[in-house]
C-alpha cells in the first residue's frame, strides 16, 4: 500500500511538473467544437429529430432562452443521446469558421476512469486559474454514479457510458490501469497537428494483431500502433468520431489480442490523414524495461536527472522546428 501510494505521488508530482512547465505551450487559435453535447440551439425544438431521445431536463425545458453560448459551453454534459446519436450529433460543424463573438480558444480534455479519477487533486490544481480556456468530459465506467462536489472542476462533467472498460477500452488489465488516465486534448492548432502515437510494429504485438479478414478495407500496410494517449486536433477528431467504414471492421475483426484503443486510432488516421500526424504522442513513458507495461517508478527514482532526462532527453519536431519540448505529461 505504502509503495503504490508512493507510486501515485511520484507520477502525480512527475505530471504536474511536466505540465507546469509546458502549459503556456497550449496555444490555440480557434475555439473548438468537439465534442459539445448539451442543449440544443432554440432552432432544435421538440419537433426536431435532435431531440428525439435528449429529453433530459437540461435540453427540453429552456432550450428557447439558451443563447449560443449555453449552447457551447454546457454546464452539464449528460445526455441521453444513444452513441449513434451522439456520434451524428458531434459530427456537425459549423461552416462558418469566424465565430460571430470574440471568444477563447479552448481545450478539450477527455478523461477515461474506472471510477474516480486518479490523481484529482493534481488534475484540479493543473486547471486551476486557466478557467475558461478547457472544457472537461469525464467517461466513467456505467457502475460509477458519484458525483465530484460542486467547487470540483469535474463537477457535472460526467458524460454517460455505455460500456464497462474492463474489456472494451481499456486494453490490459492489471493494477497500473487503477492509475491510468487517457487524456484527449483536442486541439485546433494552425497546421492541424496531431499527437497520435503512430507505428508499424512488426513485433507479433504489432503486426502480430492484424487479422486478414480486415482486408481488403485495412490492408497490412495500413495497420499501426500507438498509444492509448493522444491530443488531436479538431479535424482529425470529426473523422474519428464520423467513420462509419473502418470502424465496423475494427469492430468484428480486432478481438483480444487486439486491442482497439491501440491500433484503431493510428491506423484511421494513417489512412485518412496521414500527412496531419505526428505519429508521436505527448506522454512520456518509458518501454526500456520491456513488457507490455511500461516501466513504473518508485520515490527514489524522482530525482532532478529524471525530470531532465523526461524533459530535455530527446529531439522532436515542431511545426517543422526541432523542439527538446516533446512531451506534455508523464506516465
Ligand atoms: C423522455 O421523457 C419521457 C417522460 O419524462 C420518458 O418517459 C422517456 O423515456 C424519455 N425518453 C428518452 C428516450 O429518454
Ligand atoms: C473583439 O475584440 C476586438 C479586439 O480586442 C475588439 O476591438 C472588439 O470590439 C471586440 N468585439 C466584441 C464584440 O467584443
Ligand atoms: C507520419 O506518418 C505518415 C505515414 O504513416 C506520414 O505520411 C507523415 O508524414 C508522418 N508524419 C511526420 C511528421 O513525419
Ligand atoms: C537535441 O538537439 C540539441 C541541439 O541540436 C543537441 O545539443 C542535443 O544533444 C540533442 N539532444 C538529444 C537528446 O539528441
Ligand atoms: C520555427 O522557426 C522559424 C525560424 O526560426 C520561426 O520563424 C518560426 O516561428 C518557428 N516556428 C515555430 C512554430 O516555433
Amino acid at each position: 500500500m505504502a509503495n503504490l501510494l508512493s507510486l501515485c505521488l511520484a507520477l502525480a508530482v512527475v505530471t504536474a511538473l511536466l505540465v507546469s512547465f509546458h502549459v503556456g505551450k497550449l496555444t490555440i487559435s480557434q475555439e473548438i467544437f468537439f465534442p459539445q453535447i448539451g442543449k440544443f440551439p432554440s432552432l432544435a425544438t421538440s419537433s426536431s429529430p435532435l431531440t428525439c431521445s435528449c429529453n433530459s431536463s437540461s435540453s427540453s425545458s429552456s432550450s428557447s432562452s439558451s443563447s449560443l453560448d449555453e449552447w457551447l459551453h454546457p454546464k452539464e454534459v449528460w445526455h441521453s443521446m444513444t452513441d449513434e446519436e451522439l456520434m451524428w450529433r458531434a459530427s456537425m460543424v459549423p461552416r462558418v469558421e469566424e465565430y460571430p463573438h470574440n471568444w477563447t480558444t479552448r481545450v478539450a480534455f477527455m478523461f477515461l476512469t474506472r471510477g474516480r479519477l486518479p490523481l484529482g487533486p493534481i488534475w484540479e490544481w493543473f486547471f486551476k486559474g486557466h478557467e475558461g480556456f478547457y472544457s472537461i468530459y469525464v467517461h466513467a465506467s456505467p457502475e460509477f454514479k458519484e458525483e465530484a462536489v460542486e467547487s470540483s472542476v469535474f463537477f457535472k462533467r460526467r458524460i454517460p457510458s455505455k460500456v464497462s472498460f474492463s474489456l472494451s477500452l481499456l486494453s490490459e488489465a492489471s493494477f497500473l490501469e487503477e492509475l491510468l488516465q487517457l487524456a484527449l486534448v483536442t486541439l485546433w492548432s494552425i497546421d492541424y497537428i496531431t499527437f497520435l502515437g503512430s507505428f508499424d510494429d512488426p513485433r507479433p504485438m504489432g503486426r502480430g494483431r492484424y487479422n486478414k479478414r480486415m482486408w481488403p478495407l485495412v490492408a497490412l500496410s495500413d495497420w499501426r500502433k500507438g498509444s492509448q494517449w493522444f491530443a488531436i486536433d479538431r479535424k482529425i477528431a470529426i473523422e474519428i468520431i464520423s467513420d462509419l467504414k473502418y470502424y465496423p471492421v475494427f469492430r468484428d475483426h480486432c478481438r483480444p489480442p487486439c486491442y482497439m484503443d491501440e491500433h484503431y486510432p493510428p491506423t484511421l488516421v494513417t489512412k485518412l490523414l496521414p500527412e496531419l500526424n505526428s505519429n508521436r504522442t505527448v506522454t512520456w513513458v518509458d518501454w526500456s524495461r520491456g513488457g507490455s507495461h511500461p516501466a513504473s517508478f518508485r520515490w527514489w527514482d524522482i530525482t532532478e536527472g529524471f525530470f531532465n532526462r523526461m524533459r530535455f532527453g530527446s529531439n522532436c519536431t515542431y511545426n517543422g522546428n526541432v523542439s527538446s519540448i516533446c512531451f506534455l505529461f508523464a506516465r
